[in-house]
């Protein structure tokens, strides 16, 4: 006898997605009228219409049942790249920007990065784990499920290993499943030379990392006055022989050719991408890296969006995420979904499998979270609305009223 933990039923719309059987970008979604989910020992056991699935999964066997007439139901949501362990506040960096002032020029006048590195190394561990818990109940809220965390507000071993053994305690503790990306390489420390700094991460900072065992990426900031491309090269190979898969945060200001070097190191995703070329992204798919794009970080510094549209057309798994941070203060998949809509002329449906099966392959899930199939774990929103369409469609406001992770109703 099996125990039937978990069905939602009569929804107006179960929004299953799966692997892509056949090409095309949104592949892999198929849409149920009056739907149904059935989940057993935390494992989807039955997806689809309402009629036939609660014949054999009857609700009111079921410790938890839920009637979602005029709801939705999706897989939970994957944020693959967020920097969410920080302290400190930025808000007034967001009125200088509206005044004007580029994201470069506060860096360069000691803002930006490195101001949060200061108020991060400043803060105790209990203060940056319970700034970490605040953030993951507004994304969980939100309808994510699995989480990508990112340290590099430290610059130090010290702050570095305390910033990730905080996603691990945060992990312990809090519903979503967090990814940790040890980010050592996200901005040179002040009054500091880069390749000494390269020389630190590499030497001192990864050893330490992978000893401990708690971080499962590498990335770096490669960007112009930042990282070069060899410098991040030696960063991202040290990593990968230590056990780290590599990330790249790649063409978010110039085209540097971070993008390139993703593909050749094999990183798992290369991030941001605004000014990457259609031969970047040739090689992208090439290297099966997948592309992330962050449309939240566009709009908040009024900049061109990615190229998603030709990414689609060129075949490419293109993946969305938050990029939360002191400078993209956005929790929500959701609006990162109306931005890759309305600002990168995605469809809804291409938005929807971005934000959740291509988003799992990103941080290298390619079989579990961000999908909604039998057999698959039984992480899922139910939405207050009557499509998938309307996560785009409703900006401003949160359509997402239950959260479930591994068959139990974890919010709402
Ligand atoms: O992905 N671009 C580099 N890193 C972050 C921003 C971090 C910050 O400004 O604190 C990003 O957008
Ligand atoms: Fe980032």
């Amino acid at each position: 006898m099996t125990d039937l933990q978990f069905v939602v039923h009569g929804a107006a719309e179960v929004a299953a997605v799966s692997d892509a059987d056949d090409a095309g970008p949104a592949a892999g979604l198929e849409t149920i009228a009056d739907g149904a989910v059935a989940v057993v020992d935390g494992e989807i056991a039955a997806v689809g219409e309402t009629a036939t699935v609660t014949r054999d999964y009857p609700p009111e066997n079921a410790a938890t049942a839920i009637d979602a007439a005029g709801k939705t139901v999706q897989p939970g949501f994957v944020d693959p790249h967020t920097h969410a362990v920080f302290a400190g506040d930025r808000s007034d960096e967001f009125e200088a920007k509206l005044r004007g002032k580029s994201y470069q020029e506060i860096m360069a006048e000691g803002g930006g990065i490195l101001r949060t590195v200061r108020a991060t190394r400043e803060a105790d561990t209990e203060t940056l784990l319970a700034n970490l818990l605040d953030h993951l109940d507004l994304m969980l809220a939100h309808g994510s499920t699995t989480v990508e965390v990112k340290s590099g507000y430290g610059l130090d071993t010290e702050t570095e290993l305390r910033m990730l053994e905080v996603i691990d305690r945060a992990n312990e503790r809090h519903p979503i499943d967090l990814v940790a990306t040890y980010m050592g390489a996200h901005a040179v420390p002040e009054d500091r030379d880069t390749d000494e700094y390269v020389d630190e991460v590499v030497d001192e900072q990864l050893p330490a990392v992978a000893d401990q065992g708690v971080a499962e990426f590498c990335d770096v900031f490669c960007e112009e006055d930042v990282f070069d491309v060899a410098q991040s090269r030696r960063i991202l190979e040290a990593g990968r022989e230590r056990g780290l898969s590599p990330k790249a945060h790649a063409e978010e200001f110039v085209h540097l050719g971070g993008t390139q070097l993703a593909a050749d190191v094999g990183a798992t995703s290369a991030d941001h991408l605004l000014n990457a070329t259609s031969d970047d992204v040739r090689a992208l798919i090439d290297a099966g890296t997948v592309p992330v794009l962050l449309p939240g970080t566009a709009f908040g510094l009024r900049t061109e969006y990615a190229d998603a549209r030709g990414m689609l057309e060129a075949g490419a798994p293109v993946a969305l995420a938050t990029d939360f941070n002191p400078n993209c203060h956005s929790h929500s998949m959701g609006f990162a979904t109306t931005l890759a809509c309305v600002g990168m002329r995605m469809t809804p449906a291409e938005a929807l499998i971005g934000a959740t099966r291509n988003a799992a392959a990103a941080i290298d899930r390619p079989n579990g979270p961000g999908r909604l199939e039998v057999g698959g774990p039984a992480d899922l929103c139910v939405l207050d609305a009557p499509s998938h369409v309307h996560v785009p469609y409703s900006f401003g406001v949160n359509r997402v009223e239950t959260v479930v992770k591994d068959g139990e109703v974890v919010h709402g």
